[in-house]
C-alpha cells in the first residue's frame, strides 16, 4: 500500500512525521512530493499510489488518469473545490477532506488581520479597537464559529449568516443570527468571510455588499478569492476611501489593488490562514488516518463524491 502526500506548499516537519508514523504503523509506504514545480512530477508520482493526501493541489482529471490504482484522494482541509469531483467519481476514487482539523488556525489568522487593519497596517499612526465592533460571520461553519468564539474574547459584537446552520446553534454560542446576507453586510463594521467557494458563492461578493458596509469598515478574507467579484472590489474601495480589504491569498487584481488603494489593502503571499505547525499536524494526521481506514476497513465517513 502505498500513501502519495504530494503538497506544492509542504506541511512542517513535524506533521510530516506524525504523517509517516501512522502510514508505516499500518503497514504501508509514506511517498513524499513537495514542492513540486511542474504537474508532470505529480503525474509520475501518483502512478502507482493507492491514496493520495493533498492541500490546495488541483487534482483534476489528468491526475485521475495517471493514477491507476488509487483509490481515496483526502484534502487535508476544508475546502475541496481543488478536487474534480466528477472525475474522481468516474474513475472510482473516494475523496473526503478533514473538517474542523484546521480551523482554529484559519480563524486566528481572520482576527490578526482583522486586528492589522483597526491598527492602520502597523504604520504608527492612530487606529481603532476591536472591543464592541459589530462583526458579521458569513457562514457558520467550523471556521465560523472559531471566529466567533475569538472575537466574543476581542469583546465584539458577533452576529452570522449561515442558510445551513440553525438558528439556535449561533444563539447557543452567543451569535445573533441574521436572515441574509446583505443585512449582514448593513450591519457589521467587520465581516469575516467564511464561505466555500461554489457554483453559488464564487463572485458573489461585490459592489454592492461591499459598499453597503458601515463607515470605516473592514471586509477580512480567509475563504477564496474565488467569493470575490474583483471588478465590483475595486470599483467599491475607489468609491469608499474608508473600506479595508485584507485577504489570505492575493486577488488576480492583487497589483493593481496595491498600487490604487496603498494601506488599505493587505494580501499574504501564499494561503496561510492553515499555515501552523497544528493545523498541518491535525489535518495532516487526520487525512493519513482517513486514508488506512479506508483502504483497511473501507471505512468512508468523510467522504465528500
Ligand atoms: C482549507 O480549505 O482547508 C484551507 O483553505 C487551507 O488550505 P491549505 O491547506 O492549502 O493551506
Amino acid at each position: 500500500m502505498k500513501v502519495l502526500v504530494a503538497t506544492e506548499k509542504p506541511f512542517a516537519p513535524v506533521a510530516v512525521e506524525g504523517i509517516r508514523a501512522e502510514v508505516e504503523k499500518a503497514g504501508a509506504e509514506l511517498v513524499l512530493l513537495e514542492k513540486y514545480t511542474d504537474r508532470s512530477q505529480l503525474l509520475e508520482a501518483v502512478a502507482d499510489a493507492d491514496a493520495l493526501i493533498v492541500r490546495s493541489d488541483k487534482v483534476t482529471a489528468d491526475v485521475f488518469d495517471a493514477a491507476r490504482n488509487l483509490k481515496i484522494v483526502v484534502r487535508a482541509g476544508a475546502g475541496y473545490d481543488n478536487i474534480d469531483l466528477q472525475a474522481a467519481t468516474a474513475h472510482g476514487v473516494v475523496v473526503e477532506n478533514t473538517p474542523g482539523q484546521n480551523s482554529n488556525a484559519v480563524a486566528e489568522l481572520a482576527l490578526g488581520m482583522m486586528v492589522m487593519a483597526a491598527r492602520n497596517m502597523y504604520d504608527g499612526t492612530s487606529g481603532t479597537e476591536l472591543k464592541g465592533k459589530r462583526l458579521g460571520i458569513q457562514a457558520f461553519g467550523q471556521v465560523g464559529r472559531n471566529v466567533a468564539r475569538i472575537a466574543s474574547g476581542f469583546g465584539m459584537e458577533v452576529s452570522a449568516v449561515d442558510p445551513f446552520c440553525p438558528a439556535d446553534v449561533m444563539v447557543a454560542a452567543g451569535v445573533r443570527p441574521v436572515k441574509d446576507v446583505p443585512e449582514l453586510y448593513i450591519n457589521s463594521e467587520v465581516v469575516s468571510i467564511n464561505i466555500p467557494a461554489t457554483p453559488e458563492t464564487v463572485r458573489s461578493i461585490g459592489y454592492d455588499l461591499i459598499t453597503s458596509m458601515p463607515k470605516k469598515a473592514i471586509l477580512v478574507n480567509t475563504a477564496r478569492k474565488e467569493v470575490i467579484d474583483e471588478e465590483g472590489l475595486m470599483r467599491a474601495l475607489a468609491d469608499r476611501s474608508d473600506i479595508k480589504y485584507m485577504s489570505d491569498i492575493r486577488p488576480d487584481c492583487a497589483e493593481e489593488l496595491l498600487e490604487k488603494f496603498p494601506g488599505r489593502v493587505f494580501f499574504t503571499p501564499k494561503k496561510m490562514g492553515a499555515q501552523t505547525a497544528e493545523a498541518n499536524i491535525n489535518a495532516g494526521i487526520a487525512a493519513a488516518r482517513q486514508c488506512i481506514a479506508f483502504l483497511r476497513d473501507g471505512i468512508d465517513r468523510f467522504r465528500v463524491n
